[in-house]
């Protein structure tokens, strides 16, 4: 059975005595799905894992989704890659802290990446412990996020004039196959929200693809999640993640925010992801 070793930091815990190569028991899935529920953010070193185990693996802890902004890599409907070439000057893929496709109806709970190509230095993958931004919160600020709730969108990241429109000048060059958003796609979800696995709340989603609050002037809203993002990403809540060839890591997305890092200019960083709905979700 899976032993979970906690980071010692704000989430995370390494698993070993598993084999991510071989099918799960029933057992070893529902330990991975507690052992997510409390900590967030799982890491699995030294896994030597095909494209149908990687996809296998991630049905623990729902149903494959798929990603409608990636072109998928050739033979799966469900794994894209995370790809920054050794001479490529677009900015990091991923460098804003956000909580994936947080603007869909029905958000993924869980991402899941596996380490190929891992630069000697840089390229952390940072997580920020919204459970734990929230219990911190000073009680006059929990007062006023609870009860919101926040409109999420496409528009900024993935929408024409968005970070990634292909006609935008810093997009040229890049490797990865990203999809640009042919229909802006707007979702509403509570700015607080109570996780199912846990019961505990955690901020879900962060400024970026949160542009709104239900029934709030825009500059009122935009200033009440500026406030709250500080809080968010503060140094106390956050575990930064060194990456390792072979290292499988799967985050619950209702839990932790995550953001990329650079500083490995020069070098290559492949990595492959599946993102994760909630079982029988459709
Ligand atoms: C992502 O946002 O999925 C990318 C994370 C990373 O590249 O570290």
């Amino acid at each position: 059975m899976p032993v979970f070793t906690p980071t010692g930091q704000a989430c995370g815990a390494v698993v070993t005595e598993i084999d991510l190569s071989n099918p799960l028991s029933d057992e070893e899935s529902a330990a991975l799905r507690a052992g997510l529920d409390e900590h967030h953010v799982l890491v699995f070193p030294e896994q030597s894992m095909t494209n149908d185990d990687l996809e296998r693996f991630s049905t623990s802890f729902g149903d494959l989704g798929t990603d409608p902004w990636f072109v998928p890599i050739d033979g799966s409907d469900y794994i894209a890659e995370i790809r920054r070439d050794a001479d490529e000057t677009t900015p990091v893929f991923g460098e804003g802290w956000h909580s994936d496709w947080s603007f869909l109806d029905t958000p993924p709970v869980a991402t899941c990446l596996y380490g190929l190509d891992i630069p000697p230095v840089g390229g952390d993958t940072l997580y920020a412990n919204q459970h734990l931004a929230y219990e911190r919160l000073p009680d006059d600020l929990k007062t006023r996020v609870d009860g919101l709730q926040a409109v999420h969108t496409t528009r900024g990241i993935y929408g024409k004039g968005g970070q990634h429109d292909p006609d935008n000048e810093r997009e040229q060059g890049r490797s990865m196959n990203v999809v640009p958003d042919q229909d802006p796609f707007d979702g509403e979800h509570p700015l607080v929200r109570r996780h199912e696995g846990n019961g505990r709340p955690a901020f879900f989603s962060t400024l970026g693809y949160i542009q709104d609050i239900v029934g709030m002037d825009r500059t009122e809203a935009r200033a009440l999640l500026k406030e709250i993002h500080a809080h968010q990403i503060a140094d106390e809540v956050v575990y930064r993640h060194r990456w390792e060839p072979d290292m499988c890591v799967v985050w619950d997305n209702r839990s932790v925010l995550h953001r990329a890092t650079g500083g490995y200019e020069g070098h290559s960083r492949l990595l492959r992801r599946t993102t994760i709905l909630p079982a029988n979700a459709a």
